[in-house]
């Protein structure tokens, strides 16, 4: 694709449909209703949303105190768009952010590329979810 690439860190004129319209094509799709993902990105400590033209075609998101701990989540390039720097760009913004902090990530598959951001591996990760996935404040909007 050659597109130019664009990437915003504010939240303005989102189209949140055509977000989740895309994760759910490209099969990265965890199952927020557009105004959840709008929720989500909104309660972030910062956000990256990668355009090509208008067209979402990337997004990154870090939840951070601000002194100490952050966690990233949300990495995603569309498919058509991937191996072309665009999730690393989007993580070197975020990063850039997070100057002294414990950034921690959790992945399937994608060690490899994280890696290659500088993260090492750390032997041991827990989560639980609490309730049922995703019923919360933000289900009924
Ligand atoms: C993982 C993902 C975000 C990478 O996005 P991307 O924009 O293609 O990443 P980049 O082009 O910045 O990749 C940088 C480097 O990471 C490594 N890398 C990226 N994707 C890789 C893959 N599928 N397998 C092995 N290495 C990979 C490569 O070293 C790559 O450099 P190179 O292209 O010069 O070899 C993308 O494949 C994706 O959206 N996957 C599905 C969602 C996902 O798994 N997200 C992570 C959840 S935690």
């Amino acid at each position: 694709m050659t597109s130019k690439v664009t990437y915003k860190t504010d939240l303005e004129q989102v189209d949140w449909q055509a977000m989740k319209s895309t994760l759910a094509g490209d099969e990265f799709d965890n199952g927020r209703s557009p105004s959840q993902l709008q929720a989500s990105f909104q309660n972030s400590y910062a956000t990256v949303i990668a355009y090509a033209d208008a067209q979402i075609i990337g997004t990154a998101r870090v939840l951070s105190d601000g002194v100490c701990n952050a966690y990233i989540v949300d990495v995603w390039t569309f498919t058509p768009y991937r191996r072309q720097g665009i999730a690393s760009a989007m993580m070197q913004l975020l990063l850039s952010g997070l100057e002294g902090q414990h950034v921690y990530l959790f992945t399937d598959d994608s060690v490899e590329f994280y890696e290659k951001l500088g993260f090492e591996v750390q032997a041991i990760g827990l989560g639980k979810v609490v309730g049922q996935w995703l019923q919360n404040k933000n289900s009924q909007q």
